[in-house]
């Protein structure tokens, strides 16, 4: 059986370093579309004006954040974390890869944030045979959204992993998904994102792109199922490779812990 788990690490470790140069164009559209959806997601941290439907700012034009605790799963460099950063009180990342770790904590650090609020872990929640000990604590548990960007056509049991995460959130909380629209074979195309033509790399891409029908039954299956919505993301992103542009359509999906 593939050991997808020690391809996806290796090739992450490898890449850490690079990855935010090489995709800084796509992360960045990723972040827009997510703070744009912020409310739709359930980053309700801000107050809204009732009249004219504006946020709200503090005298030093910070927003009036409520506690909210993000998971981000998957986490590499730190996409999701910093789209929602402004919005939650704390941002906790995990990912197999030591050195996406490190990337997350250093671009943290760097940015001034502390440790409280925003902290990247090594851990897997997706071995089928047992969640490891050291994400057992309450800190790893009772989180108001759990989210995972661009990770899912990673795992290699996308139901199991749903579930994992599911067990993660309080009742009421959000589970939402950023990924690939289904596309063609990679190998017949050039990729960007997960980078299929980098060395190495084709072994850790598993699903090409995930259905809205995919993605509500396994987050029905999870007990996530509530409010299920799964929308098409803007223009798509585009990838360069080898002097050409490819162009590749995401969806974002979000349900609610029953
Ligand atoms: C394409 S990157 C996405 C990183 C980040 N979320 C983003 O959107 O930029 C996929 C990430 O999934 C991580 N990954 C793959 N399998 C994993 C698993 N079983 N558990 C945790 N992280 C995993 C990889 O190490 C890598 O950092």
């Amino acid at each position: 059986m593939a050991d997808w788990t020690g391809k996806n690490r290796d090739h992450f470790n490898n890449s850490a370093s690079t990855y935010n140069t090489k995709f800084s164009k796509t992360i960045l559209q990723i972040i827009d579309e997510i703070q744009a959806r912020r409310h739709w997601i359930g980053a309700d941290s801000i107050d809204l004006d009732s009249e004219t439907d504006e946020e709200v700012l503090t005298a030093d034009h910070t927003f009036p954040n409520k506690a909210l605790k993000l998971l981000d799963y998957a986490c590499g460099t730190g996409l999701v974390s910093r789209a929602l950063a402004p919005y939650v009180s704390q941002c906790v990342g995990l990912d197999i890869a030591e050195s996406m770790v490190s990337e997350y904590n250093s671009g943290a650090r760097n940015q001034g944030i502390s440790e409280t609020e925003m902290c990247a872990h090594v851990g897997n929640l997706l071995d089928p045979a047992a969640v490891p000990e050291s994400l057992s604590g309450p800190e790893f548990h009772g989180f108001d959204i759990a989210a995972v960007g661009m990770g899912f056509h990673h795992f290699p049991d996308t139901e199991l992993a749903t579930k994992r995460l599911a067990e993660r959130l309080r009742k009421g909380g959000v589970l939402f998904i950023v990924d690939f629209l289904p596309h063609e074979d990679p190998k017949a195309h050039s990729d960007g994102y997960g980078d299929v033509h980098a060395p190495g790399a084709s072994d850790t891409v598993i699903h090409l792109g995930f259905s809205e029908e995919d993605v509500r039954r396994n987050f029905e299956a999870a007990g996530v199922g509530d409010k299920f919505e799964y929308m098409v993301l803007g223009k798509g992103v585009v990838f360069s490779h080898e002097g050409k542009e490819h162009k590749r359509s995401l969806f974002i999906a979000r349900g609610v812990k029953v």
